[in-house]
């Protein structure tokens, strides 16, 4: 067993970092994956508090006799404060946007074709298979930072990002691997489109990463979710060279045990796994 791990694959405690074991692909030590270690609340609560509250505020002071402008500007205010509880710019953008969003949409009362106008961009966006697997969420730009020290690639290796969005992970490689030749494959059609605009050092392409050959890659990174980690380690030792490296963040492979973790306080943990190497929890590799 790796010393540098305590129990069940988990590095101890206060150890930044894990080096790479001598297992392999892993074995059977699944870990509930973890949300990032924010120091406010846990998601969704301060989406529903700011919600909450922003309805809350308009009520009451519309009711208190307040102009509704004011009233509104209040209620805006306070759910815009209670967001800032949220970790990542997403989230506290949903949190902030929920009250006066759903306030438009009850005072509106648009007829119902307006709200299947609206529903496809969003179809264009996240088309329903991209949705299966994760829906956007971007890799934060230094999630990976430290990633380097645990897998070592050769200059120029060849590195995919399975489901690139729009472009954050390929951005996070980027910066740790300049030279790698980055690749990036995505389901949306517009997502795929920006990705290549905003990363033109990474050959994106829109596709559907699990139709996607991953032959020839030197390492996959994917930020997905724990449902997609099974499907994507059998793919990866199908179709990758025995000593690639497949790579997730925050998502573990159930049942088996990494060979690398970067772990840092209130940072998503990346878990790293050499192809070709599985092994049962404490048997041999094959
Ligand atoms: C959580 S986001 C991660 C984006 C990017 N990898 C990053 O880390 O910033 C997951 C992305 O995977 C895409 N996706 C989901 N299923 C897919 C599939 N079958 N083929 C290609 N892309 C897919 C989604 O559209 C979404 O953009």
């Amino acid at each position: 067993m790796n010393p540098a791990r305590s129990k069940r694959g988990a590095p101890p405690s206060g150890h930044p970092l894990v080096a790479p074991g001598g297992g392999g692909v892993g074995s059977a030590l699944p870990q509930a994956a973890r949300s990032p270690g924010a120091p406010g609340w846990p998601w969704p609560l301060p989406a529903l508090a700011a919600w909450a509250l922003g309805w809350g505020c308009w009520i009451g002071l519309a009711a208190a006799g307040l102009a509704p402008g004011l009233a509104l500007g209040a209620a805006v205010l306070a759910a815009s404060a209670l967001a800032l509880r949220a970790q990542g710019r997403w989230r506290r953008l949903l949190a902030a946007g929920g009250f006066p969003l759903s306030l438009l949409a009850l005072g509106s009362a648009p007829p119902p074709w307006v709200w299947l106008v609206l529903l496809v961009p969003l179809a264009l966006a996240y088309p329903l298979r991209a949705w299966r697997d994760a829906p956007f969420f971007p890799t934060p730009a230094a999630a990976l930072d430290g990633l380097e020290a645990l897998v070592t690639l050769a200059p120029g290796a060849r590195v995919l990002d399975a489901g690139c969005g729009l472009g954050h992970g390929l951005m996070a490689l980027r910066r740790i691997w300049p030279q790698a030749q980055l690749a990036g494959v995505e389901w949306s059609a517009p997502l795929a489109a920006l990705a290549r605009w905003r990363c033109r050092s990474a050959a994106v392409r829109r596709g559907d990463m699990w139709l996607a050959s991953w032959g020839g890659q030197d390492l996959v990174y994917l930020f997905q979710r724990p449902e997609s980690m099974a499907r994507a380690a059998a793919k990866a030792e199908r179709e990758m060279a025995r000593g690639a490296w497949l790579v997730s963040l925050e998502f573990e492979v159930p049942g088996r045990r990494a060979d690398a973790c970067l772990r840092r306080e209130g940072r998503r943990p990346v878990w790293a796994y050499r192809v070709g190497f599985s092994s049962i929890e404490g048997g041999a590799s094959r």
